[in-house]
C-alpha cells in the first residue's frame, strides 16, 4: 500500500500541492461549499496551544470529521509510555488521521517512519516546522492582495526558535517571494544557513519600504540558556512601534502567529491597528486546515 499523505513541512509536500492549498482556501474563505469527510481525527498535543488546537479541531468539524483531543499532560505519555506507542494506541482504535504537536523537533518524522499508513499533519515540533502556519500566513496575504513577486517581506525578533520563521521562509522562497530580510539580536539570529534572504543589522533597515512585517514572540521555553535581551530591553530595541512601521510601505500588511506578548515585540497600537491582519491569519486558518484535511483524505 502506498504511503498515506502527510504535511511534514514545507520542503516535502510535493510541487503544486502548496498552491493547491493556498487556492483551496482561499475558495473555501469565499464560501465554496467543503468536502463531507469522514472517520475520526485524534489531535495529540503535547505542548500548550490556543489557536492551531482549535483551529484543527473547528476545521475537522467543517469537514464532517470527528475529533478527539489528546491531552498530552492528562494522557498516559505522561506514564512514560513512548510517543510510538501511543501513536500504535491510537491507529488500533482505527483514527482517520493524526494531528501532532510536539516539543521535539523532527518527532512527526519519527511518527510518519513508523506508521507509513497514517495520514498525518505537523501542527508545530520543536523548532523545526509549523507548515500549516506559514500556509494560513500566504493565504492571508494573498487574500489581501499581495503580490509575493514583488513583495518585500521582513521577519524580525526571536527567528532562532521560531519554527514559523522556518516554514514561513521555506514557502517564501518556494513560491517565489521577490525580497526576504530578517532582523533581531544576534543570539536569536539563525545560524549562517544558505538562506535567500537578508541579513539586517537592525529593524529600521528590516522596515524600511517593507511590503509585509512578520513579528516574531520570545520564545524563551525553547531556549537552552536564557541569552539574548531581556523583555524591556527588547522592547527598546526590536519591539515593533507605530512610530517604527511609518517606515514600511504606506499599506504595510502586519502578521503575528500569536500568542502576542504585547509591550514587548509588538505595541496595541500595531497589534490593533489598521495595518494589522492578525485575526484575519487566525480566520484564515481555519479554512486552511479545512483544505489540508481535504488533501490529507483524499479529496
Ligand atoms: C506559534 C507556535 O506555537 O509555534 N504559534 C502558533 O502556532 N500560532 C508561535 C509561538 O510559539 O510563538
Amino acid at each position: 500500500m502506498a504511503d498515506a499523505r502527510r504535511l511534514l513541512d514545507i520542503d516535502t509536500l510535493p510541487d503544486g500541492v502548496p498552491e493547491r492549498l493556498l487556492e483551496r482556501a482561499r475558495a473555501l474563505a469565499s464560501g465554496a461549499r467543503p468536502a463531507k469527510l469522514s472517520g475520526t481525527v485524534a489531535q495529540l498535543f503535547l505542548e500548550p496551544s490556543t489557536r492551531t488546537r482549535v483551529s484543527f479541531e473547528i476545521a475537522a468539524g467543517r469537514t464532517g470529521l470527528d475529533r478527539v483531543h489528546v491531552d498530552g499532560a492528562r494522557s498516559s505519555t505522561v506514564k512514560g509510555e513512548a510517543l510510538n506507542d501511543t501513536v500504535a494506541t491510537l491507529a488500533a482504535m482505527g483514527i482517520a488521521a493524526l494531528v501532532l504537536r510536539h516539543p521535539e523537533s523532527g518527532a512527526p518524522e519519527s511518527v510518519a517512519r513508523a506508521h507509513p499508513e497514517l495520514p498525518l499533519v505537523n501542527a508545530g515540533d520543536g523548532m523545526r516546522a509549523h507548515p500549516s502556519q506559514a500556509l494560513l500566513d500566504v493565504a492571508t496575504l494573498l487574500d489581501d492582495g499581495v503580490a509575493l513577486e514583488k513583495a518585500r517581506i521582513a521577519i524580525v525578533g526571536d527567528i532562532r526558535h521560531s519554527r514559523v520563521a522556518r516554514s514561513d521562509l521555506a514557502l517564501f522562497s518556494r513560491l517565489g517571494v521577490a525580497e526576504i530580510r530578517i532582523a533581531g539580536p544576534e543570539a536569536w539570529l539563525p545560524a549562517a544557513e544558505s538562506l535567500p534572504v537578508r541579513r539586517c543589522r537592525n529593524l529600521e533597515e528590516a522596515l524600511d519600504g517593507a511590503d509585509v512585517v512578520i513579528c516574531l514572540r520570545v520564545q524563551r521555553e525553547r531556549m537552552d540558556v536564557a541569552v539574548g535581551p531581556d523583555p524591556e530591553a527588547f522592547h527598546v530595541a526590536w519591539g515593533l512601534t507605530s512610530r517604527r512601521l511609518a517606515a514600511a510601505a504606506p499599506d504595510v500588511r502586519v502578521l503575528h502567529p500569536g500568542p502576542v506578548n504585547r509591550g514587548v515585540e509588538i505595541d496595541d497600537a500595531v497589534a490593533d491597528g489598521s495595518r494589522s491582519l492578525i485575526l484575519r491569519q487566525v480566520r484564515m486558518g481555519v479554512f486552511m486546515r479545512m483544505a489540508i484535511f481535504e488533501w490529507l483524505l483524499g479529496h
